[in-house]
């Protein structure tokens, strides 16, 4: 894409339903979607109900997002866990079906891990949650190189055989896995961690789960490039908003519930 200087990045954040408003959308608008739908667990923004209705629900927004997705677009849908009665229902699982029966298909199933929460007394202690990652189609943006982490060992080469005296991995760094982690007030190691938004953090606003703008701006900085459309359906107090204007990407976010100070 050729950039013009003087071009700012767009943004939208509207206030309604998200099935309402996404029907204003043309089709294929948004290179990436990504988002925290409700989890079914009784926040103060849902009220619980079966399973089953929650997913019937969230099977008819399904369909309509990926109606605006670009065809060369990604969905990153980050979920947790449903409880009932003590019963734990892994959402990503669900989650994967319905987005399989629309056809797309999963490049990672990302493990977004923390070392802090709730202390469970009757099953062992949540410590992660999952971003599941699908494509609409196989020819998808994917820039490895803006995501790079730091390799263990920078400075190794080969020392014998035809590339010998050559680095032995990418100095420009390595791949940064399906695996991410959560450092609490690492200073040192932030930028290469997706930090916990709880307490005392920097981002935290009154909003009961939020997620990181690290976390978002790793997803779009690999999936879009300047200037694509962005969209999160269940925007909260905007982190995807933030984190794509930081970033030079046009964006759209939907809440149905007023979350912005005037
Ligand atoms: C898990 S939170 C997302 C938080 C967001 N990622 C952030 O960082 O602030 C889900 C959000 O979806 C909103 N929401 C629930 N149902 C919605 C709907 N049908 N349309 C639009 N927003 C909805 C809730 O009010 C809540 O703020």
């Amino acid at each position: 894409m050729i950039r013009n200087e003087n071009q700012k990045s767009d943004y939208q954040y509207i206030l309604g339903d998200c099935l309402k408003k996404l029907k204003e959308f043309e089709d294929g608008k948004f290179k990436l979607i990504i988002t925290s739908p409700p989890y079914n667990v009784g926040k103060e923004y849902e009220v619980k109900k079966s399973i089953e209705k929650y997913l019937s629900e969230q099977d008819a927004i399904i369909a309509e997002l990926i109606r605006t997705l670009h065809p060369s677009g990604s969905i990153c849908w980050q979920v947790g866990n449903f409880i009932d009665k003590g019963e734990v229902f892994p959402l990503d699982i669900f989650y994967y079906n319905i987005f399989k029966s629309h056809g797309l298909k999963l490049r990672n199933r990302i493990i977004w891990q923390f070392g802090h929460g709730l202390h469970s007394s009757k099953r062992f202690s949540g410590r992660y949650e999952t971003i599941l990652w699908f494509t609409k189609g196989d020819n998808y943006t994917f820039n490895l190189d803006l995501v790079r982490v730091p390799s263990k060992y920078p400075g190794k080469k080969h020392f014998k055989g035809p590339k010998k005296g050559e680095f032995s991995s990418n100095p420009n760094g390595k791949n940064p896995s399906d695996i991410w982690e959560i450092v609490l007030n690492d200073w040192e190691n932030e930028i290469w961690n997706i930090p916990n938004v709880k307490a005392n953090h920097v981002e935290k606003s009154d909003h009961p789960c939020q997620y990181p703008i690290e976390l978002v701006e790793r997803c779009l900085l690999a999936l879009t490039d300047e200037f694509d459309w962005v969209l999160d359906p269940f925007a909260g107090v905007g982190s995807t908003v933030l984190a794509s204007l930081k970033n030079n990407r046009n964006v759209v976010g939907i809440e149905n519930q007023i979350r912005l100070a005037a």
